[in-house]
């Protein structure tokens, strides 16, 4: 009889605790990580905010960095395109991502050609469909401006204002905008009621049957890896090719970084190529084996024919939706350095 209750008793203990660690891993991690020489202060941040929402940085002195990945917008485009729209209107190759929780990838674009904000961060600048502005012309432009000198020596004290200090600033701001505690949060830290009924069967289906897990895992909804979910069928036409610009492998053909999915519901279109309006029709299509089903080279394994119900669908975007936390508290600036 001892014996018996023992064994339950500990049955009982490991089941909780494995539960407990399951719940964990969807936990935010305590810091903001960051490198070593590009430490977070509140002097790097602010002056990262004013270039970030400076029209300045272009050369039509129309276009920030917020004109595609606006706070208001989920961190996406100010206006809603399937493709990002840049320098005298020019549409560009790709669907603006948003930059909620890049400070926790390893990898940023959609195909990861950069590794880390700081590198990633100029590319926009200089790119001529997004502000075409060349660094030679912008950097000596930013010099002539007092305001953002005296800013620079102060955030960056003895390091100038150059091409490397510009890159620091902006990544820092970046680094800082993060995603806000959303009801999925609080259910994760244990407020059983944050969430609804059907919100928990989604998150349920989003783990098992689903698999959404497979790929969109942690604090960050994202393996920060990357995979071809079959929106394209399997011929390139020569047009995306996604990692493989980075890696010329053929495994690497149309292949796409996993996106966060906190906040979703703010950044509608969906996917790299903007082509999904609804968070029905995009989740259907990862749970359901692809947009294209057959003879897509390079699908991934983990993108099969789930057999959800519309019903079952309907829970996970339920689901999703508790991923949407408040906007972010933030100050927009009007005014800048002169
Ligand atoms: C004209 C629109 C446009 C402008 C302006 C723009 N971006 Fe982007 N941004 C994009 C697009 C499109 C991508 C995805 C490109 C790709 O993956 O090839 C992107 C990607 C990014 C990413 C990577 C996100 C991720 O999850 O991989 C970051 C970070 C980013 N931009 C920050 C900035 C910053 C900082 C500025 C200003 C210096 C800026 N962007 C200006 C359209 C724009
Ligand atoms: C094989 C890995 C994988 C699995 C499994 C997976 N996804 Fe994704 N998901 C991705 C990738 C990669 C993208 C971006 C694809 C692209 O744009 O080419 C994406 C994009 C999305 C988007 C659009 C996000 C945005 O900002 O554009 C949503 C929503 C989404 N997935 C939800 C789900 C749901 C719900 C499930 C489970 C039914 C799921 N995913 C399963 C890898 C996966």
């Amino acid at each position: 009889m001892y014996q018996k209750t023992k064994i339950i008793l500990a049955i009982l203990l490991s089941f909780s605790f494995t539960q407990a660690k399951d719940m964990q891993e969807w936990l935010r991690p305590s810091e903001i990580p960051q490198p070593k020489n590009n430490k977070l202060t509140p002097q790097r941040i602010e002056l990262g905010k004013l270039l970030y929402f400076d029209v300045r940085l272009s050369s039509s002195e129309k276009i920030s960095c917020a004109t595609c990945h606006h706070p208001k917008h989920g961190w996406s485009d100010e206006i809603a395109t399937p493709k990002a729209i840049g320098h005298e209107g020019a549409v560009g190759s790709r669907n603006s991502p948003v930059i909620l929780n890049t400070a926790y990838q390893n990898r940023q674009f959609w195909d990861g050609r950069a590794k880390t904000l700081e590198e990633q961060t100029l590319k926009p600048i200089e790119e001529g469909v997004e502000m075409n502005m060349p660094l030679s012309i912008l950097i000596p432009k930013l010099n002539a401006i007092d305001g953002y000198v005296k800013l620079f020596d102060i955030a960056y004290p003895k390091e100038g204002l150059n091409k490397t200090t510009l890159a620091k600033a902006l990544a820092s701001f970046g680094r800082t905008v993060v995603s806000t505690i959303a009801p999925f949060d609080n259910y994760i830290m244990g407020d059983k009621n944050a969430i609804s009924k059907k919100a928990k069967r989604g998150f349920k289906l989003f783990k098992t049957k689903a698999h959404c897990i497979d790929c969109h895992e942690k604090f960050n909804f994202s393996d920060g890896s990357f995979h071809n979910i079959g929106l394209n069928d399997g011929e390139l036409h020569g047009k995306e090719l996604g990692r493989y610009v980075v890696k010329p492998r053929a495994s690497w053909y149309g292949v796409m970084k996993t996106p966060t999915l906190r906040d979703v519901t703010k950044s509608a279109p969906y996917f790299h190529d903007g082509s999904v309006q609804t968070l029905v029709e995009a989740s259907s299509i990862c749970a359901n084996g692809g947009r294209y089903k057959y003879n897509v080279k390079n699908k991934s394994t983990y993108i099969k024919d789930r057999g959800l119900s519309r019903q079952e669908i309907d829970d996970l975007v339920t689901f999703l939706h508790t991923l949407t936390g408040p906007d972010m508290k933030l100050k927009i600036p009007t005014k800048f350095p002169q």
